[in-house]
């Protein structure tokens, strides 16, 4: 027996506008759901670089959208998966999930339009029903005649109006400086507007972090990136990788502390007890989440670079030893040894690591700060490499 109906409404969301939800109310309302999970995508492997903002971003802004209705549902689940989730497997987590439980699956009728190149349309429908709303362009009752034979689907349609704003429609209207208060939920906007999410960008990465960055720190990065790029040919690894995380490693350095936090709370940057009490800290991992959402950077071992350049951690890749040591070593930094330290960056890696992060200890030991446990974790990890 079903004894609960429950609605799904699956989606990139980049972002989730006002159509979305009042698709979902007018859903909710004809077919008498219990609730309906919004479930954010995941980032398709396919489609890099195509202005889709990371999951966590996208999600965030489901969150927000949702958080004053209790029916409307968010779900991680696509997001915090591994590996790219189709709708079927989706599906057949919530049957799995919730038991007695008919499921509700929400499309437009541009996605109906295209069902023959889902990912198994016919196991899919045979857990869902269809609810198919209107899309501009689009003749759902006509492709539903022509889909009904081969597919045997379960479709009804929504009774809203139809649809006309999407998000790209909202993207391109940001790009060009308009306001987009009509088209999304409020708290949608300030976050959108206070991240400076959709911005057209310069391609010229120096000239955009320069913005961002006071001189000093916007010196210390171009040293930073110069200095990875030539380790990267002595060491054999990607050398506009290594450019790219050297320019953005304290992409987050220059923001006040009010901004830090907020950001870290809308990126979901998790801290340990250690970096919420050194705040300085903060900036490698939520540089992390700004290059992702802000900057575009899809790269997965540059993202890591940035994460990991003030405390390291075992296990460091090339790239991340590289940022790390040459976070140290760049041309404007002066301590005593530094010219030592800087031959050792060319002839042992991780002997450079291992020395830079004794440097940094002595350094917090003198001036009386604690030191985070990765630093020795990582001196033993590297240690033990040598023997
Ligand atoms: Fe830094
Ligand atoms: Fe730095």
């Amino acid at each position: 027996m079903e004894n609960k109906r429950i609605g799904v409404m699956g989606g990139t969301f980049n972002p989730i506008h006002k159509g979305h939800l009042s698709v979902a109310e007018a859903a909710m309302k004809q077919f008498k759901l219990d609730k309906i999970l919004f479930v954010t995508g995941g980032n398709p492997p396919h489609k890099k670089n195509l202005n889709i903002l990371p999951a966590f971003a996208r999600h965030k802004m489901v969150c927000l959208a949702v958080e004053d209705n209790e029916n409307f549902v968010p779900c991680d689940y696509e997001v915090t998966k591994k590996t790219y989730s189709y709708s079927l497997e989706t599906m057949k987590y919530f049957k799995k999930t919730y038991k007695d439980t008919a499921f509700f699956f929400i499309v437009g009728a541009d996605s109906f339009h295209d069902l023959p190149t889902w990912h198994r349309p016919r196991a899919l429908l045979e857990l869902c029903t269809l609810l198919v709303y209107d899309r501009k362009g689009y003749d759902m009752k006509k492709d539903h005649d022509i889909l009904k034979k081969e597919y045997y689907c379960h479709v009804d349609f929504i009774d809203s109006e139809e649809i006309n704003i999407s998000s790209s429609f909202i993207r391109e209207e940001i790009k060009n400086g308009k306001d987009i208060t009509d088209y999304v939920p409020e708290k949608v906007n300030e976050y959108i507007k206070r991240n400076n999410l959709y911005q057209p960008k310069d391609k010229d990465l120096k000239r955009e972090i320069r913005k961002v960055l006071n001189k000093e720190r916007y010196i210390h990065s171009l040293g930073v990136s110069n200095t990875a790029v030539k380790m990267a040919k002595i060491y054999n690894i990607n050398t506009s990788k290594a450019y790219i995380a050297g320019l953005l490693h304290d992409c987050a350095k220059n923001l006040s502390k009010s901004k830090a936090l907020q950001k870290c709370s809308d990126y979901d940057v998790e801290l340990d007890d250690f970096e919420r009490s050194n705040r300085a800290l903060i900036h490698a991992k939520l540089g992390e989440r700004v290059a992702a959402a802000e900057y575009g950077i899809t790269d997965e071992s540059i993202l890591l670079a940035i994460k990991w350049h003030t405390l390291g951690r075992p296990g460091m890749t090339t790239l991340e030893k590289i940022i790390y040591v040459a976070d140290v070593i760049e041309p404007s930094r002066e301590f005593d040894g530094i010219e030592s330290l800087r031959e050792l960056a060319f002839e042992d890696l991780d002997k450079a690591v291992i020395e830079c992060t004794k440097a940094t200890i002595a350094y917090n030991e003198k001036k009386g700060k604690p030191v985070h446990p990765n630093a020795y974790e990582l001196i033993k990890d590297l240690e033990n490499k040598q023997q």
